[in-house]
């Protein structure tokens, strides 16, 4: 859970982050000044006698690569404030899960990677934004929405979608392609869930209503449900925004005949 963000915290988190930190950092409000260059207290992965730099470097790598703030990870058990975060303790989960984290980097890249024979300037390695994209969980927007559908219904997963395109449809953390809710419908017609499949087909084609595809594949699960005459308007509608679409009228010739 995020605390209620200040003003001065949105600014931190904009991205000149040790600036303004100096410049939010107005007396009485706060007792301690932050400093990247403070004793070490707890480490225990990272080297102790990691520099200022170099920390800040790690810290807002993380950060970015997972799209949260410090106190994603850092206690803020004393209050909303930067100042209030106690950048040593333990007491959050999330915070000894970095560690996990930050060791299976390091062994991925320095054992398992390491046995790859190229040389080393064009070696990938793997990074904390390699999975994370930018996502406090790396998970997919299929298997994402899917989860929410098992633990409640298709209309709280539409719900969610929207949620999510407008917190991240501009950023990376979540593929919101034509492609990502057709697989997603057709998953679900694998399992027999055909009015799940189609609530969610139909918001791709909400979605995209340019998307021939998406026409197509809405007009299968209305197929599949008996309602041929749905799928009949609907594999038109795919064959005016795509011509060329061999399937809808292999399927149009199908559901006719049998009419
Ligand atoms: C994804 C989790 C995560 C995020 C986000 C994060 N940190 Fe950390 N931070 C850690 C972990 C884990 C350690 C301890 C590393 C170790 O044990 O070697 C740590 C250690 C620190 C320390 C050293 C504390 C000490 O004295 O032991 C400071 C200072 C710190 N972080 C500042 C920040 C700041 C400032 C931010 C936001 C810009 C931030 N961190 C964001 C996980 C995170
Ligand atoms: C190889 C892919 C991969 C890489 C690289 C990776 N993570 Fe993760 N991370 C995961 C997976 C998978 C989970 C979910 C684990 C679970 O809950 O089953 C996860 C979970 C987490 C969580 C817990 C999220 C939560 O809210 O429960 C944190 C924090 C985290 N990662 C931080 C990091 C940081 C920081 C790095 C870089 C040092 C990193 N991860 C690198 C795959 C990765």
């Amino acid at each position: 859970m995020q605390a209620t963000a200040t003003p001065c915290l949105k600014l931190v988190q904009a991205s000149l982050l040790v600036l303004l930190i100096a410049a939010c950092a107005v007396p009485p409000l706060f007792a301690q000044r932050f400093s990247w260059d403070a004793e070490r207290e707890n480490l225990t992965v990272l080297p102790e006698d990691i520099s200022g730099p170099e920390l800040r470097a790690v810290m807002q790598g993380f950060t970015q690569a997972l799209g949260v703030r410090c106190e994603h990870c850092h206690d803020d058990s004393k209050g909303p404030r930067f100042s209030d975060l106690d950048f040593a303790s333990d007491a959050k989960e999330t915070k000894e899960i970095t560690r996990t984290m930050m060791k299976m980097v390091r062994r991925i890249n320095g054992e398992d990677l390491a046995e790859i024979d190229r040389p080393a300037e064009v070696r990938i390695g793997v990074t904390c934004i390699t999975c994370h994209r930018g996502n406090a969980l790396p998970i997919t927007l299929e298997e994402d929405l899917n989860r929410v559908i098992v633990a409640e219904d298709v209309d709280a997963a539409i719900a969610r979608y929207h949620t999510l395109r407008e917190r991240y449809g501009d950023g990376f953390a979540y593929d919101f392609r034509v492609n990502t809710l057709n697989n997603l419908g057709y998953q679900l017609l694998g399992e027999d869930k055909i009015d799940e499949a189609i609530a969610i087909f139909r918001l791709n084609t909400e979605m995209y209503p340019q998307s021939s595809n998406a026409f197509d594949s809405l007009a299968e699960a209305y197929m599949k449900k008996g309602e041929p005459e749905r799928a009949i308007a609907l594999y038109q509608q795919s064959l005016v925004l795509n011509p060329n679409n061999d399937n809808a009228v292999e399927m149009l010739k199908q559901l006719k005949a049998k009419q």
